[in-house]
């Protein structure tokens, strides 16, 4: 089969200056290599543009709020033209506003091709907020809440109608950082969590079991990864670290429980930032993850 990567340069969504540069790292990295590797055809589209960041104070509760509904806009016709041409689009964050962007459009996809669709959100923190309880205002910190309809229209509306998809439909695993509002409307939305402190008690192959429930031949999996999902102490490259993540052996898990499901529909690697990085071990790491998500496994027995 053939992937397609999909960079988009901007870090219009986030805290920090510097996930702008993702993509290339990412390139850098070997990422296309690796996957060509892996026996997959690769096209890299190359990086889609839009607004420059003006790093601006939030007005009402967001910051930047047309640039990141213009950016999303441009991903979510990019991942959707790749998945109409048959082929898995792999985005290249930027920052995890634009999972949005990007998760619309493989929703709008499912929903035509009759498939059901599992979101993996591997990540630290479960960017739930709205305006009324961020406490940043940062747009990379609601992208969940805006899926499930919960934002402003011209974010949860990205593909016409609201919201793009269920609670039902995510997993979240890895979060270790809610803020206090966001926990409340988690709550209230019914959100499958796999906080850090269930992997401790029961372990990732159990969470993973368990987040890959009900997966079927019907079922289009999409992998969010926000880098920032894991431990800091292998993954310094990213704005937002907080400690107590998954480490390297729990992260190969997960993805290769993930592969071994075969069913892998499309994947956004976000969060990956290279100014904080240490001569891209951050963004090696992400391609060595990403290759065992299609498939490249340690075990003797394959
Ligand atoms: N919860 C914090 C906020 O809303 C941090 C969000 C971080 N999100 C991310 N995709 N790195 O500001
Ligand atoms: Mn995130
Ligand atoms: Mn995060
Ligand atoms: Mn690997």
């Amino acid at each position: 089969s053939t992937v397609a990567l999909i960079g988009a340069p901007t870090d219009i969504g986030a805290g920090h200056r510097g996930a702008s540069m993702g993509p290339e790292a990412l390139r850098v990295a070997g990422l296309a290599d690796a996957l060509r590797e892996r026996g997959l055809q690769v096209v890299d589209t190359g990086n889609l543009s839009g607004p420059v960041n003006p790093w601006q104070p939030p007005v009402d509760g967001y910051r930047h709020l047309p640039e990141v509904a213009a950016w999303n806009r441009t991903v979510m016709e990019a991942v959707y033209a790749q998945l109409q041409a048959g082929r898995l689009p792999i985005l290249l964050g930027g920052d995890h506003c634009l999972g949005l962007g990007s998760i619309t459009a493989v929703a709008r996809h499912c929903r035509e091709r009759g498939k059901k669709l599992r979101v993996l959100w591997l990540d630290a923190h479960a960017d739930f907020n709205t305006s009324q309880v961020t406490p940043s205002g940062n747009v990379h910190g609601m992208p969940v809440a805006c899926l499930c309809g919960l934002g402003p229209r011209e974010l949860t509306h990205l593909g016409g109608s609201a919201p793009a998809i269920e609670p039902s439909q995510i997993r979240q695993v890895g979060i270790r950082s809610v803020d206090q509002g966001e926990k409340r409307l988690v709550k209230e939305y019914g959100l499958d969590i796999y906080d850090m402190r269930f992997i401790d008690e029961v372990g990732m192959k159990r969470v993973m079991e368990m987040a890959l429930d009900g997966v079927d031949a019907d079922t289009h999996i999409h992998v969010s990864f926000d880098v920032d999902f894991l431990d800091p102490s292998i993954a310094p490259g990213v704005g937002t670290t907080v400690p107590g993540g998954p480490n390297y052996r729990e992260a190969q898990l997960v993805m290769e429980m993930i592969a071994d499901t075969g069913r892998v529909g499309s994947i956004d690697i976000v969060e990956l930032n290279p100014a904080f990085d240490e001569h891209n071990r951050t963004g090696r790491l992400a391609v060595d993850l990403v290759e065992s998500l299609f498939g490249k496994s340690t075990l003797m027995r394959d």
